[in-house]
């Protein structure tokens, strides 16, 4: 096959009327009599090419007869406006040459469990959603560098070999450097702390490593953190960076991915949302918040909420059930679809029902100095439409760089960003502590070693200032603005416990 005019699917529209070629895989085929449909997918998007027995050679069509799915191919034909097909063009076939026949494709279009995809994540990655979702990871990381590009951050990287703890002893991964104890950054902050002292306002975009030994939906192993440190910020002009630079990225998401947000089918009404200001609450808000009576309501109303809708779902299902035996064909499908539809949000409700009373109990016995688990963030963040902040934690809780509240030695100047609709914390950062003899107490006060800090400790010895910064966790940004329930779905290669391949 001669090649014309090669292209990429999101480029088609530069060929309409005339003869182009595509170069991808097949990501699925439809044949009648006439007429083979092939959805052709190219990374950049995805083209239907119609093959019709009337319009090709004999050799050409009996080509096109042995595609399969995830079969690679180029195919060249004259394109078509078609304001029906998902990227507003289609081509009309008139020659194809198949790179590989694919065999018998693991992940087919019928259901998979999410144990059998993660297996194929080589190979889910591929999958429509899953391309959705890499696609506004990649405009979230894009953003995040505008945002700070324009406003003359540099970006500086940390080291991923520390000698050191940032964040705490009890989830270090530790490591063999050369006959020498070596950890995986938990976070580039301290290096970042350096950095900021020469070049006044940077920030480091590098993965993270958390030895977290507990299955949850927020948690990985391995995550992406986007951290920035600068001089002379306190904490409010550290929150207000925090927010405008959500509130830039979810901007930028809502310009350029609206059809990758349809495909995951997220709501974005709820994005859209998103603005200044964020509410502000103090820590000691959010205890009173948790533990009264707005939450006990909020409460009732989702137990309410959740026993109507498991009654109505278990009228309904049998119902369809019934009529499943006797319906026609392109029904039977509609109450099939309907019936998954149904059993997702029973589990759901079922689940819901089930940790309630564990939640209840969570948030209703909160007293000050308690840390936040993930159901509470969830209760606090319901109370509100947007991202929430709260600020002034216990310094018990908090990690020992923190600075103390100068009217209250029992609060640390930290800040938690909370993302709404369940998602929890996005966001940790604070003003640093930095005085010398104070940082030195600290480090003592939280049995950390000395020594291995000296070098940290030399910022505040050689021309301190006031600073500060956060850390924004890129895979629960992504959960976040997507809609994913689980963030092994927002990294290509997710680590959590039990899982380190493929
Ligand atoms: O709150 P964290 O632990 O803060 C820090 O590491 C600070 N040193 C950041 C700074 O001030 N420069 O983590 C920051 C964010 C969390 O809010 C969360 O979004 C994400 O990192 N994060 C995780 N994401 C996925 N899996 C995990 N195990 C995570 N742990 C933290
Ligand atoms: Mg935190």
């Amino acid at each position: 096959m001669t090649a014309e005019n090669t292209t990429y699917i999101s480029g088609l529209h530069q060929f309409e009327d005339q003869t182009a070629t595509l170069q991808g895989w097949v990501q699925n085929i439809r044949s009648s009599k006439s007429l083979i449909f092939v959805i052709m997918r190219d990374g950049s998007g995805l083209c239907q090419c119609i093959v019709s027995k009337d319009d090709v050679p004999e050799k050409v069509w009996d080509k096109a007869g042995q595609l399969t799915q995830e079969s690679s191919l180029r195919i060249k034909g004259m394109v078509k406006k078609d304001d029906r097909s998902a990227g507003g063009y289609e081509m009309h076939v008139r020659d194809l040459d198949i790179i590989q026949i694919a065999r018998d494709y693991p992940i087919t279009p019928k259901e998979h469990g999410v144990e059998f995809l993660m297996e194929n994540r080589h190979l889910w990655l591929r999958s429509q959603r899953q391309w959705a979702a890499m696609r506004v990871r990649n405009r979230i990381i894009f953003a995040v560098h505008e945002f700070f590009q324009q406003q003359g951050f540099v970006q500086m990287d940390a080291p991923i070999f520390t000698g050191n703890a940032a964040e705490g002893t009890t989830n270090l991964f530790e490591t063999d450097y050369f006959d020498q104890k070596a950890y995986l950054s938990q976070s580039g902050q301290l290096y970042g702390e350096a950095m900021a002292l020469a070049h006044g306002k940077i920030y480091t975009f590098g993965p993270t490593f958390r030895a977290e030994k507990s299955k949850t939906r927020r948690h990985l192993t391995e995550f992406w953190m986007i951290e920035p440190e600068m001089a002379f910020y306190d904490l409010k002009l550290n929150m207000d960076l925090a927010e405008d630079m959500v509130v830039f990225i979810v901007e930028r998401v809502l310009l350029d991915c609206r059809s990758e947000l349809e495909t995951l089918g997220r709501d974005v009404s709820k994005l859209e949302q998103v603005k200044k200001p964020f509410p502000r609450i103090t820590y000691t808000e959010a205890v009173e918040l948790l533990s009264g009576e707005k939450t006990k309501n909020l409460l009732d109303t989702m137990e309410r909420d959740n026993t109507a809708a498991l009654q109505a779902i278990s009228t309904e299902i049998p119902q369809l059930e019934a009529e499943h035996g006797k319906a026609k064909k392109g029904r039977k499908f509609q109450i099939d679809r309907r019936l998954k539809e149904l059993r997702a949000q029973r589990e759901e409700a079922e689940e819901n029902l089930r940790n309630l009373p564990v939640w209840r109990k969570s948030a209703l016995e909160t007293k000050w100095g308690d840390d936040f688990g993930g159901s509470d963030e969830t209760l606090l963040t319901m109370h509100f439409d947007r991202p929430i902040m709260v600020h002034g934690y216990p310094a018990e809780i908090k990690a020992f760089y923190m600075k103390r509240d100068p009217n209250d030695d029992r609060v640390a100047l930290g800040v938690d960003v909370l993302a709404p609709e369940g998602y929890g914390e996005m966001i940790g950062g604070a003003q640093r502590e930095d005085d010398l003899e104070t940082l030195r107490a600290r480090i003592k006060e939280h049995d950390l070693d000395e020594s291995v800090f000296d070098w940290y400790l030399d910022l505040r010895r050689f021309g301190t200032v006031p600073h500060s910064g956060f850390g924004l966790g890129l895979e629960r940004t992504v959960a976040w603005i997507c809609g994913l329930s689980h963030v092994r779905e927002t990294i290509p290669f997710p680590r959590m416990l039990g899982r380190l391949t493929p």
